[in-house]
């Protein structure tokens, strides 16, 4: 019924509609024409857009607005002044990434609309329509009548075909820790989702999601939809209206009630819907990049990807701590000389230390945290200098710890003096993290004044030739093209939750994330732990997968910064931790070789550089046989597979260590049989011979 209308609507459109520039109904489609992108304007006034893939409506009539305060919203009363079509198809080289070259093809049209009644205020809607999606931004242009602007609402609708199946988090203001949850459109309940006792901050004001937000249509179409380039505007989440089956953004405020505040001229982020046929096309997709803008950085020598250790995992298990007073304290010079001797033995290239600085005292659950940190004063067990003198001689670099605990004023004012620290002591890494509500009161982890606060540091970090890895972030939207400084985040559950949460990453968590999160960018999600069960330290909690799971996450979950999370000794004897030694960080090339949203997935990566493959491939908790062909190697090589399999027993929970690896010379006819245990998984290394 509901498309019958939309038929006659647009016949009406069609009908009413002259040429040039009252014409009201708008086309433009994919280079390889499977994408219709509809745009119309209702007799009204009123701007809004259709989408169809491969012959079937995949948006429905949605419209777009927004609402300020001391002005009328733009809504409807808007006509079209200008349009215009053009073109793109460009070849970009990455500086570090999943793949080294990236094409950026599309097709684009730009409508300018400008109000029939006074003040005839103008805004223009762009659309750029890719082989596997629709990016379309909101851009407001310098004029008299709107200068200061504060947006209380953007009302871009995102209207469904149907009730499809989805993979959400709640759209929390503060934090996007959440476990994923699988519902129908009209169950998705973000609220029941509140007051989770191991979150340090969260916030949810109503029932709706965060993006990425990944569905499947009942004709088995998949769609994502996420943002790109979150320039000075807030968070987008979506509002479920399940009435008319449609998502609405729901941009994240403050306590004053203001969602954006900015001057004209200005952009919105994009808004991207991912589209396409199988599961691992949203994986595969580069768009998110190309509707960011190049590389501003001209010297990059400095911008590494690598493995990292970290003094970091014992704590969370409770072995040391971050603070010196509780007597336990992790980050000691001698316990940073032993991380460092195993790194440098282990041709693992980075070390993180946490807790090396003073404070750690009184960082989490005080309301007074302005001023705790300083990112210069280590603890008197911890010598700094030292630390990184033995590390260099033994080839490891340093990543700085900058716990902020989300005393954002106090860190603006400390960037200097710390990024000073650190290129006097030729350290290019940090890691930071927002743990606790922000200060100043009233503002949350996904408004725009902390967008602008993780850009600030971004952009000042490049300035020290600074890379970062982000904690408690704002998601990622494809900055990292821009600023190639910016690495890695977090941004999702990650691995920390199974050293204490109350309710752990079941099996099937990681079969979600790169259908979801990962569309968005880098995720730091820490793995490696080979010590599943850590009961020595906890009995109640534990990692819900098979070792070799965790040794598939280096392929399947993709970071520039790719931590080997356990302790060392755990690490020690352990045949597996040679593929840990070998597999890459940096990629030529990466395909998905088969895939099913929360059931399993397989990726191959080519080492950029090099000649050699990895393959990472992991199940939810069902065992099961995946046949992978491997054909795209290179023609008449051989070359050596170590394949790191899930024993003939093994299964995450009752025997999750168990593993065999063994070798089998292959080419690209060769087809190989992956045996995964329930949350296990399979991983393998193909060096030429
Ligand atoms: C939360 C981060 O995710 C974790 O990696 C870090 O260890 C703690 N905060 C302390 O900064
Ligand atoms: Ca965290």
């Amino acid at each position: 019924m509901k498309h019958l209308y939309i038929f006659f609507a647009l016949l009406l459109l069609l009908h009413f509609s002259s040429c040039d520039s009252t014409k009201s109904f708008y086309e433009i489609s994919s280079p390889d024409n499977n994408i219709i992108l509809n745009f119309f304007i209702t007799q009204q006034g009123e701007p809004g857009y259709t989408i169809n893939f491969k012959d079937k409506l995949v948006i429905d009539t949605s419209y777009f607005s927004f609402d300020f305060k001391d002005q009328k919203s733009f809504r409807n009363n808007l006509q079209i002044i200008n349009s215009s079509n053009s073109s793109f198809d460009e070849t970009w080289e990455t500086v570090w990434g999943e793949q080294r070259f990236i094409r950026n093809q599309h097709n684009e049209l730009k409508i300018e609309l400008e109000e029939t009644v006074e003040v005839k205020r103008k805004f223009s809607v762009v659309f750029k329509v890719f082989n596997d999606g629709v990016g379309f931004r909101f851009e407001f242009p310098e004029q008299d009548n709107i200068k200061d602007v504060i947006i209380r609402d953007e009302n871009t609708q995102f209207n469904l075909t149907g009730d499809h199946t989805c993979w959400w988090i709640p759209g929390d203001w503060d934090i996007y820790e959440h476990l994923y949850n699988t519902t129908k459109f009209s169950e998705i309940d973000a609220l029941s989702k509140k007051d989770h006792p191991n979150l340090a901050q969260t916030y949810i004001p109503e029932n709706a999601v965060n993006t990425p937000v990944t569905m499947k249509t009942d004709d088995g179409i998949y769609i994502s939809i996420l943002e790109a380039n979150l320039t000075d505007y807030s968070d987008m989440t979506l509002k479920v209206d399940k009435e008319n089956l449609l998502f609405q953004s729901e941009l994240v405020g403050n306590d004053s009630g203001i969602k954006v505040k900015i001057k004209t001229p200005f952009v919105t982020p994009w808004r991207l819907i991912l589209i396409g046929d199988e599961a691992k096309d949203l994986v595969e997709s580069r768009t998110i990049l190309n509707l960011n803008e190049p590389n501003v950085l001209e010297d990059i020598s400095w911008i590494k990807p690598t493995k990292y250790m970290g003094i970091w995992w014992e704590m969370h298990l409770g072995k040391s701590s971050w603070d010196m007073a509780s007597g336990n304290h992790g980050a000691t010079t001698e316990n940073a000389k032993r991380f460092i001797d195993f790194a440098s033995e282990n041709g693992i290239g980075a070390l993180l230390i946490e807790g090396w600085n003073t404070g750690w005292e009184h960082w989490i659950g005080f309301e007074d945290r302005e001023g705790v940190f300083d990112f210069v004063t280590p603890y008197e067990d911890y010598d700094l200098e030292e630390v990184v003198r033995y590390a260099k001689e033994k080839g490891v670099d340093i990543i700085m710890h900058h716990e902020t605990s989300s005393a954002v004023r106090t860190y603006e004012q400390q960037m200097d003096t710390a990024y000073s620290l650190c290129r006097s002591l030729g350290i290019h890494a940090i890691k930071t993290g927002y743990v606790g509500k922000i200060i100043p009161k009233g503002e949350y982890h996904h408004g725009q004044y902390m967008v602008n606060h993780y850009r600030k540091v971004m952009e000042k970090a490049a300035e020290y030739k600074i890379m970062v890895d982000v904690h408690e972030p704002i998601k990622p939207t494809g900055l990292r093209r821009t600023y190639p400084n910016l690495m890695s985040g977090e941004g999702l559950r990650g691995q920390e939750f199974n050293a204490w949460s109350v309710d752990m990453n079941p099996p099937k968590h990681l079969t979600i994330v790169p259908f979801t999160r990962m569309l968005a960018g880098p995720i730091d999600f820490t793995p490696g732990i080979f010590d599943i069960k850590f009961d020595k330290y906890k009995e109640e909690n534990q990692v819900n997968t098979t070792l070799v799971h965790q040794l598939a996450l280096y392929v399947v979950i993709y970071s520039p910064l790719q931590m080997a999370a356990d302790l060392p000794e755990n690490y020690d004897e352990h045949p597996a931790f040679q593929f840990i030694r070998d597999v890459g960080v940096d990629w030529d090339t990466s395909m998905v070789l088969n895939a099913e949203v929360e059931e399993y997935i397989t990726i191959a990566r080519k080492e950029r550089d090099k000649d050699s493959w990895f393959i990472g491939c992991i199940t939810d908790e069902n065992e099961r046989t995946l046949n992978i062909l491997l054909s795209f190697l290179d023609d008449g090589k051989k070359y050596k597979a170590l394949i790191y399999s899930d024993d003939e027993d093994s299964h995450w929970d009752k025997n999750p260590t168990a593993y065999k690896i063994y070798e089998q010379v292959v080419d690209k006819t060769t087809s190989l049989e992956l045996k995964l245990a329930a949350g296990g998984g399979a991983a393998i290394s193909l060096i030429p011979i």
